[in-house]
């Protein structure tokens, strides 16, 4: 049974409404005002706004659009006198999702309220099936179905159990760091600390002094003793996130540690046993590195007792629709506004993209769309520049751009491409060829002539 809220200032009239809507066996409330309506929102649950359009405090479009927040799922219906018709419009426009004029039609109203619940109940099936997928593919925020991630899922379950060091590879916005934490949250150590730090934000010496701490006096400035992250970890884990950066001197000492269990401070003397899970991250190719001399071969080898690769997303591309289901989820719940579809265009332009910067760049996008978009719906237009560039091919962007010297130059070239296009899709017939483009046959005799098509 669907629950209405109908908001009117006018008594009459809202009594009579609740009369006729509870007859007619929805579950009713009432309010006379915005502010009282967005109360009983805030409380309880609905399905229907029905409210008049036309209120002295508060407007029925203002109380629409402070009720977003609230309940997003809510459907709104305005009722309006005719002379305001205009207004009811703009306010579809805004999101409403329709307006009926004053005297009401009950046989429309009823219409519209039979629609309103039909497509609410169908949106939310359709959530709610989501969200089964969701916690289906997903494992601690890593979402993803591909054979390649379910791989990565059993991994990460099988090295939780035992305190081998762990490093994990690939490139960069993978998801390492999620892994990172997948592994420690499912450790034996979980209650214990999990401390991250990224090696290459510091420089050398603050790096050593970061990791292993140091004595009071070590160096001017050390006033006092101070543990390092790895005594702070103790009995957990901790991350080393782009170990491919650090420097030699860094290397030998960190060799040390996972050889023998033990940290000395800073200017200390003493050594301090360590009870500590090391798991380490790169994009880096440390493979390279190694033959470059620039990474010491014993310390890869204590570091990769087991790698874990972190596939790329466009060796993933089974995954592609989930994470954007997954995104604009998450966007939208964060910015307050129902969840968009995609429309069928752009989840094409989506999943042929090969997305260099893997799972980060495809969420920075869908937070952009959802934010831009504003709207129902995400379309191609709403898609990041780079997604449209590369889809257009070795006759695209690149070939317009190295077309000619001048803007003017460039510019035919693109016109070139699009007259012969749309005379060899109409095939040679040049009159509709034409109206393809939405330009006059003479313009396009013109053309022809001035490009010698
Ligand atoms: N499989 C995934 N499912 C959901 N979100 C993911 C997934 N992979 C990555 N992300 C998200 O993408 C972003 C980048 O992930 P993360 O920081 O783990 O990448 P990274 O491999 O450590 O990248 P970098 O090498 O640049 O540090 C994060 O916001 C993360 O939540
Ligand atoms: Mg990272």
């Amino acid at each position: 049974m669907a629950r209405i809220l109908i908001v009117e200032d006018d008594r009459n009239t809202l009594s009579g409404l609740v009369e006729i809507l509870t007859q007619e066996g929805y579950e009713v409330d009432a309010a006379e005002s915005g502010q009282q309506a967005l109360k009983l929102l805030e409380n309880d649950a609905f399905d229907i706004l029905l409210t008049d359009l036309k209120m002295p405090s508060m407007t029925g479009m203002e109380l629409y659009e402070r009720s977003l927040p609230i309940t997003p799922e809510l459907k709104t219906i305005v009722m309006t006198a005719y002379s305001s018709v205009k207004d009811a419009v703009e306010a579809m426009k805004k999101g409403v999702y329709e307006y009926l004029t004053k005297p009401l039609d009950l046989d429309e109203l009823f219409v519209i309220l039979e629609k309103a619940i039909g497509e609410q109940n169908l949106q939310r099936e359709n959530i709610q099936l989501k969200r089964q997928v969701h916690s289906v593919y997903s494992f601690e925020n890593i979402v993803g179905k591909s054979a390649a991630m379910e791989r990565i899922f059993s991994t990460i379950v099988k090295v939780a159990k035992t305190r081998s060091t762990v490093l994990i590879r690939g490139e960069s916005g993978t998801g390492k760091e999620l892994a990172a934490r997948a592994i420690h949250y499912n450790s034996p150590r979980a209650a214990r600390p999990l401390v991250e730090i990224s090696c290459a934000s510091f420089p050398e010496t603050l790096l050593e002094s970061e990791l292993f701490g140091f004595e009071k006096g070590a160096f001017t400035g050390a006033d006092r003793q101070k543990k390092g992250r790895f005594e702070l970890a103790e009995e957990g884990t901790i991350f080393l996130d782009e170990i491919g950066d650090i420097s030699e001197g860094v290397q030998v000492k960190l060799l040390r540690v996972l050889q023998e269990r033990k940290i000395s401070r800073l200017g200390g003397t003493e050594t301090v046993d360590v009870n500590v899970r090391v798991i380490a991250a790169t994009n880096r190719d440390l493979e390279k590195a190694l033959d470059e001399g620039k990474f010491r071969e014993d310390l890869y080898y204590r570091l990769n007792v087991i790698p874990i690769v972190m596939p790329s997303l466009r060796d993933r591309k089974d995954d592609i629709s989930l994470l954007l289901d997954h995104f604009i989820r998450k966007f939208s719940i964060a910015n307050k506004v129902p969840a968009p579809t995609i429309s069928d265009e752009a989840l094409r332009l989506c999943a042929e993209y090969s997305w260099p910067g893997n799972v980060r760049e495809l969420e920075n996008a869908v937070e952009n769309a959802i934010v831009l978009g504003e709207g129902s719906e995400i379309l191609v237009e709403h898609l990041p520049f780079g997604i449209l560039k590369r889809h257009r091919g070795p006759a695209g962007l690149d070939f317009l751009k190295n077309s000619g010297p001048t803007f003017k130059d460039k510019i035919e070239v693109a016109e070139r491409l699009l007259l012969g296009d749309a005379i060899e899709q109409a095939g040679g017939n040049k009159s509709e060829a034409a109206k393809k483009l939405d330009i006059s046959l003479r313009t396009m005799r013109y053309k022809i002539k001035k490009y010698n098509l």
